[in-house]
């Protein structure tokens, strides 16, 4: 081998070398030099941040408290977790499919020292069990919306959701709010009420109930002593109940109540009196 032979070998090794310690250099999962850019490809939806200002009112409109157990699907940098129990002093988990990611939000939620309310799950929103939520925040796409649909539906019914940006189909949002140019909109998880119930507690003998029911809008139908009277106002939001029908004595009682595993139960009012009253299902 000459040493004209030699000089190039060298100088393409020397290179390879040199890109190898520049490629070593590059910042890896868990280090903090790693810093996500906006816009940067994600399984299946890029990593945006939501805007601080909007987060606020996502978390507002959501009536967030110590009490709750917040879920950020596809939790980003973590931004949405951390304000949700910084401010808000909810327990709160983030489940972001990129470790760099999920690595960068942990080291966010520990420099906000809240290591003891936050947890950033690893992992793919559509394998993770999410179901213990009492909140959950999305800023996916709508398709993602609705392939999550079914399973938000099938919460604990009260439980909140809010998405920023997307919608969910034919669910109409319950509330909207916006910061700048940007919107949110907010669901409670409607309780399951479609059906015939009996219900005991006013004058009169038992009132047969028929819901109608198509995600959070019901309607339906009272019979009283034989006489059938569709419901008045008839609202459900959660597992909270409202409508009113006429009374035997022609006066408009409004029922407000809870829907539960066990049944239905609240007041009825009218001017002059309240009435406890209780149903089942037929
Ligand atoms: C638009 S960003 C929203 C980030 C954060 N929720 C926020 O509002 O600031 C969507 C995030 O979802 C993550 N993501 C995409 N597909 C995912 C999946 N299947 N499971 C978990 N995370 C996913 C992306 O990496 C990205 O960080």
């Amino acid at each position: 081998m000459t040493f004209t032979s030699i000089v190039p070998k060298i100088i393409l090794w020397t290179l390879v070398c040199i890109g190898a310690s520049v490629a070593h250099a590059q910042p890896r999962a868990g280090e903090s030099t790693y810093v996500p850019e906006r816009g940067q490809p994600g399984k299946d939806v890029m990593w945006i941040p939501t805007p601080q200002g909007l987060i606020e009112k996502m978390l507002d409109v959501a009536k967030v408290t110590s009490d709750d157990l917040l879920y950020d699907l596809g939790a980003g940098d973590g931004i949405i977790a951390i304000t949700a129990a910084g401010r808000h002093g909810a327990r709160a988990v983030g489940i972001e499919y990129n470790p760099q990611l999920a690595e960068f939000a942990r080291r966010k939620v520990s420099d906000a020292g809240l290591g003891n309310k936050v947890r950033i799950i690893t992992g793919d929103i559509f394998e993770q069990d999410f179901s213990a939520a009492t909140v959950v925040t999305l800023y996916l796409y709508p398709h993602l919306n609705m392939k999550l649909r079914p399973t938000l539906l099938a919460m604990k019914p009260g439980t909140r959701v809010v998405s920023h940006a997307f919608t969910m189909g034919d669910w109409e949002p319950d509330e909207t709010v916006s910061h700048q140019s940007a919107q949110a909109f907010f669901w409670v998880v409607p309780a399951q009420v479609e059906g015939q119930w009996t219900m005991n507690g006013l004058d009169g003998g038992p009132v047969r109930l028929n819901f109608r029911q198509s995600l959070q809008q019901i309607g339906g139908l009272a019979t009283l002593n034989g006489a059938t009277q569709p419901l008045v106002g008839a609202r459900l939001r959660g597992e909270e109940l409202t409508f009113k029908l006429t009374t035997l004595d022609g006066q408009l009682a409004t029922f407000t109540g809870r829907v539960s595993a066990r049944g239905i139960s609240g007041t009825f009012s009218t001017p002059n009196a309240n009435f406890p009253a209780e149903a089942r299902r037929n």
